[in-house]
């Protein structure tokens, strides 16, 4: 604990979230959001490895949730490049496969669970892939505090948790409030892609897919898509609902001209 003498800042442990109450924005619009504020995500440890590449490498490839907008250009080290952020990139195993097919577009991937992103770290150090980098939080916080309206060139939701109780379902990241905010961080022509592989999930985006005016749904697949949409492995979720014999769901929305109403 800080003596009463000691005014500085506290640190928090490399790739923590501050402790306390999560940043939760009242978007008071009349749309559904998902709300996460008492949901546990899953814990766990790093390995004495993975923690070693962590404390090398997060300290220029990723950030935690915080109130500043990023700025893209001196993250990437570069100016002028497409932008795609992927919420719940998990352990990022297509994150890291495509992302080298894509080395002119800068990623960011979003997730909660440290394991996972310190597991994409891993992967893109090993790689030297070096368009890839991290952030530590709430998908729907990050879109809001720290990724500028019309920046985007992409949005991914790839395997959403589906919550599938009923009285869950609105802990689901698809929902009429985050599809107009993915659609307002989007530039115009931006594209959106979701898969999912849980049947009652795609019936609830089918119901959906044109409730955004600020979203043009093209289907899938969409053969002029201005971005990879091949996620080039199956991932551990994704191969979970193969073997049941799940069927994948692919969703793409192009960004329209309409500006931003806010
Ligand atoms: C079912 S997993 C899929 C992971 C990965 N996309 C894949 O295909 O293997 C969903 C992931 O989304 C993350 N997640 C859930 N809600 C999130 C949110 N609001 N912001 C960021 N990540 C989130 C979870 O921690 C989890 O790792």
């Amino acid at each position: 604990m800080n003596s009463p003498e000691d005014t500085s800042p506290r640190q928090e442990p490399l790739g923590e979230l501050p402790a306390g109450r999560p940043l939760q924005t009242d978007f008071n619009d009349g749309l559904d959001y998902p709300r996460l504020g008492t949901v546990s995500f899953r814990r766990g440890t790093l390995t004495d490895n993975q923690q070693a590449l962590f404390n090398e490498h997060w300290p220029h490839l990723g950030r935690v949730l915080a109130d500043e907008r990023i700025d893209l250009d001196e993250w990437f080290g570069r100016t002028g490049h497409p932008t795609i952020v992927e919420i719940g990139s998990g352990t990022g195993t297509s994150t890291a496969a495509m992302a080298p097919l894509e080395e002119d577009t800068n990623v960011i991937a979003v997730e909660l669970y440290k394991p996972g992103l310190a597991k994409l770290l891993g992967s893109v150090v090993r790689a030297g892939t070096d368009n890839v980098r991290m952030v530590r939080g709430d998908g729907i916080e990050v879109l809001v505090r720290m990724i500028a309206p019309n920046s985007l060139d992409g949005i991914r939701v790839f395997f959403p948790d589906p919550w599938p109780k009923a009285r869950h379902n609105k802990r689901r990241i698809i929902q009429s409030g985050p599809l107009r905010l993915f659609a307002s961080r989007l530039k115009p022509g931006g594209v959106l892609h979701v898969a999912t592989d849980h049947a009652d999930y795609a019936e609830w985006i089918d119901e959906l897919v044109d409730v955004e005016p600020l979203l043009d749904y093209k289907g899938w697949p969409w053969d002029d898509c201005p971005i990879l949409t091949d996620r080039q492995v199956i991932t551990k979720f994704e191969g979970k609902g193969l073997t049941k014999d799940h069927v994948i769901r692919e969703y793409l929305w192009e960004r329209t001209d309409a500006p931003n109403p806010e």
